[in-house]
């Protein structure tokens, strides 16, 4: 037995008891007479205490001999201690050592195993099983064991029924890049690994299965930021016989449910917002909705002078940062020159000061009266004391760089508070969405989600128009999932392949066997994925998805601890058929 109790459960109730222990040695203090070690596992940290005058000599000597992070195992009693740590539950007691062995001894790790690290973040990832030693990675990912434990209980409960997809496949399009793995018995050929189980589970649904989840890896070719990795993990469901309100209950459910067990949090019904409106409003489709700064269009209030900027403008928009108008100016060009960075775009910010008086200061006060701005601030809400910040011109981009803008100053603002949950859902996205680069329309969500009825009419004369039964669930302006109510009947699929630029043979080729299903009697159905390290994530109180993966990517895509992707022997090129195709 290596070990009768672990590092955190032994109490003042346990004085006297005989214990073994195993762990690490986290560090040690030696005061000549005395030694005390602190013992570290997973479930916390036991004070050892080595005395000269109750211990061995040949265990003081071994206990001098201990490094950080050594692995030992110890039989010892259980003593109250003299000075006790509150800090720490097993603070009270010290075990008092009649028996040291090492199991193995450990180099001098190159960062500090505490929650405090000197360890920079290229290290830390070289090193990660050392990382996964300190209390803030262990914690994440004891954190998302419990997530994904009470997803699928939660799922279980309800019937659903988790069931494996493979992950060879044939590329499914779901607007990323796809992994391929080359077939070494199909010469040329290749598989693609999945961006998402989603064709597999509308045949599991055709298949009966009624209702269906999985918690599950998928891949995406995609440029990495805080809150993507090449690979991460959808909660993946799909429902039989259901509407569009039938899963957003469901997965309304499942937050709740996940908010409640892992905050306390309850939280009665999500507010719901389409898409339109959710643009309109915030300028985005995964607002965060826990602080204000809306935006007030305009337009009405602003193009009937001579500022030709504005008169010109498709759309005049603005937000109101609360108690900023004792900006400075300097501040104020700060952000001027922060919204016309080319990652923003914008080519110019007008601002106006609503003083405490009652009376407004803008930028443009050449062009516009009191009357006029006092008329600005009713639009935007703005209250005495705010400062109002105004763009203009084309309305999509405008509205995307105000938003980018209004997050910045939330998060400048200390309004994106991590402990503060506000869910919403999101619907009625468009079908289509226009590819400047393609010059053609993308399925927005993907080409399997079903129109509206109502829209159906609009696909020939103006596709753009055309709104979806799709839906994503956003938490703290972060999509945490995404599905839609699906097509499920050949001749829309197929219409629909048809709208996104698929010839017939192509759509047969790549989709046959989903629209030859299809006429084996497919139920109407429809699902939605969440992202796992995004939802663990941001319950989490954090946005960075890799703090709360084992083994994460960094921004490169690369595993820098197992020094992956890497090159392959030309021997294993050639099984695969590769290498003309790599030396080329
Ligand atoms: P979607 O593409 O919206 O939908 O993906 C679902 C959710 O997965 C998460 N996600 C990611 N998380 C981390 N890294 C990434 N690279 C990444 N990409 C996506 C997001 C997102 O909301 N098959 C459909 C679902 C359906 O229609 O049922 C799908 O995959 O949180």
């Amino acid at each position: 037995m290596y070990r009768s109790h672990n590092c955190g459960e032994l109490r003042l109730t346990d004085t006297d008891k005989e214990v073994t222990l195993a762990g690490w040695v986290q560090k040690s203090r030696d005061k000549g007479f005395m030694i005390w070690v602190d013992l570290r596992d997973r479930y916390g940290i036991t004070q050892l205490i080595f005395d000269e005058a109750r211990t061995d000599e040949t265990i003081m000597q071994q206990a001098r001999s201990l490094g950080r992070e050594f692995v030992i195992q110890i039989k010892g009693t259980v003593i109250e201690r003299e000075s006790k740590n509150t800090n720490i539950p097993t603070g009270e007691i010290e075990v008092l050592v009649n028996e040291l062995t090492i199991l193995n001894e450990a180099q001098l790790p190159p960062f500090t195993i505490e929650d405090e690290t000197d360890g920079g973040e290229d290290l830390r990832m070289k090193y990660r099983y050392l990382d996964i030693r300190r209390n803030p990675v262990k914690n994440s990912l004891l954190f998302r064991h419990k997530v994904t434990q009470e997803v699928r209980n939660y799922l279980s409960n309800l019937d659903f029924c988790e069931v494996e997809t493979p992950y060879l496949i044939k590329s499914t399009p779901e607007g990323a890049r796809d992994f391929v793995v080359p077939s070494r018995m199909n010469p040329g050929q290749f598989y693609a690994l999945p961006q998402s189980p989603q064709t597999f589970k509308q045949l599991l649904m055709v298949g009966g299965l009624d209702k269906y989840f999985q918690i599950v890896k998928c891949f995406r070719d995609e440029d990495l930021r805080a809150d993507r990795q090449p690979e991460f993990t959808q909660i993946d469901c799909e429902m039989s016989f259901i509407e569009q309100e039938d899963i957003l209950n469901v997965f309304e459910g499942l937050t709740r449910h996940l908010l409640k067990t892992t905050h306390d949090i309850d939280i009665a019904q999500f507010p719901r917002m389409t898409y339109d409106e959710a643009m309109r409003r915030y300028g985005n489709d995964k607002p965060d909705i826990r602080f204000g700064m809306e935006f007030g269009e305009l337009n009405a209030v602003a193009q009937h002078k001579e500022f030709a900027v504005f008169n010109n403008a498709e759309l005049v928009v603005g937000i109101a940062v609360p108690d900023a108008a004792s900006y400075t100016r300097k501040q104020i060009d700060a952000l001027i020159d922060w919204v016309k960075r080319p990652q923003v775009g914008a080519l110019g910010m007008v601002y106006c000061k609503c003083e405490l008086d009652g009376t407004f200061k803008s930028s443009v006060d050449k062009f516009y009266d009191q009357a006029d701005l006092a008329k600005w601030a009713e639009a935007i809400g703005a209250k005495a004391g705010d400062l109002i910040l105004v763009l203009s011109g084309p309305a999509n981009k405008t509205r995307t760089q105000l938003s980018a803008l209004r997050m910045e100053l939330a998060n400048r603002l200390g309004l994106r508070k991590p402990d503060e949950f506000a869910p919403l859902w999101v619907t009625d996205f468009p079908l289509l969405e226009w590819d400047e680069e393609t010059g053609r329309y993308h399925a927005m969500h993907h080409p399997f989600t079903s129109p509206k009825k109502e829209d159906m009419h609009l696909l020939d004369t103006d596709p753009g128009k055309v709104r979806a039964n799709a839906y994503d669930l956003v938490l703290n302006g972060n999509e945490i999932g995404g599905g839609s109510i699906r097509i499920h009947d050949k001749e829309t699929q197929a219409l629909m392949f048809k709208h996104l630029g698929f010839t017939s043979e192509q759509a047969q080729e790549q989709f046959g066997f989903l629209m030859n299903a299809f006429q084996y009697g497919a139920p109407p159905h429809g699902g939605l994925a969440f992202g796992l390290d995004r939802l663990v994530a941001i319950l989490g109180g954090q946005e960075t998805i890799r703090d709360f993966i084992a083994f994460p990517k960094n921004n490169a895509g690369r595993d820098v601890m197992i020094d992956a992707p890497a090159a392959i022997e030309n021997a294993q090129l050639n099984e695969l058929s590769l290498a003309l195709n790599i030396k080329g």
